[in-house]
């Protein structure tokens, strides 16, 4: 059964986060870092999330997500990812992951049945990424090398794209998405949390972004071309051949129109829209009754709340980090 939001949009894709926590400190994420790798109890359990993604199976959701934080900072993802593989109705798992801990965890997870993976990949430069993310630049190139032998039916490149930082490092990522034959998105900076990056003098469109890519190659457009379910608009560069997808999440002022997504926070909150405050609590209604219907009831006001667009353009005030909402 499909379900519809109070615009027409169809909305099948749930990307759940299953932590706040992340081994790195990415300038527009997380800049105080690292917060320990217990599980919190306000975090939903294994079992808790299971349920979740069985009622929204139920519901019509059909294409799941794993986020953070970083998922694989989480011991149990693996088990997770095999529970939710059963689920009738889960058509596809996929991961978005810094991909630090991918080299020790691909072969496992693709086992389990995640099917594509998202790297975060904002520079190649060993010295760049470290002042980016505060991380090893060498072990998510394992990472990315382990995810391609171990066979996900896509790994994609994700870079976000900030003025002065990165926007030098846009052609090396398409040169090297190209030789690996990996799609990479460029993404626009989003107002999600408070840190110094967040700012207009740090926003580099994804127009500008083309502009750049101009001087090296002819961008050639593919409207047709679906890589996963995300927002993305792809473009084949004639000489090098790499795909390379603009999310531009600010700029775009349609950006939401094709909205096909919730979002399952790690303490248990539906938000229907990442740039709307609006959330849904589940966790109560999770631990007060085993009663599913009392759950789908919740999942059904989320979409009706769901809002027309988000508000980043807006009065936006970033309060509760990516982290938290799942990216
Ligand atoms: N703006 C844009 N993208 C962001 N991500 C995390 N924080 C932000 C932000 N403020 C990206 C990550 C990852 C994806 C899940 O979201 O780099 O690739
Ligand atoms: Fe961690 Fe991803 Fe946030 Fe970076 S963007 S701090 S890798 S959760």
């Amino acid at each position: 059964m499909k379900r519809m939001d109070p615009f027409g949009r169809t909305i099948d894709y749930l990307r759940i986060s299953v932590t706040d926590r992340c081994n790195e400190r990415c300038l527009y994420c997380m800049p105080e870092g690292y917060k320990g790798w217990e599980q919190k109890p306000d975090h939903l359990s294994h079992a808790e999330i299971l349920r979740v993604v069985r009622v929204a199976a139920g519901l019509g959701f059909r294409k799941f997500r794993l986020t953070g934080g970083e998922p694989l900072v989480r011991a149990d993802l693996t088990d997770i990812v095999r529970g939710m593989a059963a689920i009738s109705g889960v058509e596809h798992i996929g991961l978005s992951t810094n991909g630090t801990r991918l080299a020790a965890l691909a072969s496992s997870l693709r086992h389990a049945g995640v099917q594509t993976v998202n790297v975060s990949l904002d520079t190649l430069d060993p010295a760049l990424y470290h002042r980016i993310t505060g991380g090893d630049v060498h072990r998510v190139l394992a990472g990315i090398h382990a995810a391609v032998q171990a066979g996900f039916t896509c790994v994609k490149l994700n870079q976000v794209l900030m003025r002065g930082v990165n926007e030098q490092e846009i052609w090396p990522l398409v040169l090297f998405a190209a030789e690996y034959g990996l799609p990479l998105r460029l993404i626009e900076l989003m107002p999600l949390t408070r840190t110094a990056v967040l700012t207009e003098k740090n926003f580099l469109s994804v127009g500008e972004a083309m502009t750049l890519l101009r001087q090296h190659d002819e961008l050639i457009p593919q409207p047709d071309w679906r890589l996963g379910f995300g927002p993305a608009r792809y473009y084949r560069l004639k000489r090098t051949g790499a795909r390379v997808g603009f999310i531009g999440a600010m700029t775009n002022l349609h950006f939401c129109e094709s909205c096909n997504k919730m979002r399952l926070t790690a303490d248990g909150k539906i938000r229907p829209c990442l740039g709307d405050h609006g959330e849904i609590d589940l966790r109560a209604t999770l631990r007060a009754t085993a009663d599913d219907a009392a759950v789908r009831d919740r999942f059904l006001l989320a979409l009706q709340r769901k809002p027309f667009e988000h508000t980043f353009r807006g009065a936006y005030q970033p309060c509760r980090p990516m982290t938290a909402i799942g990216g």
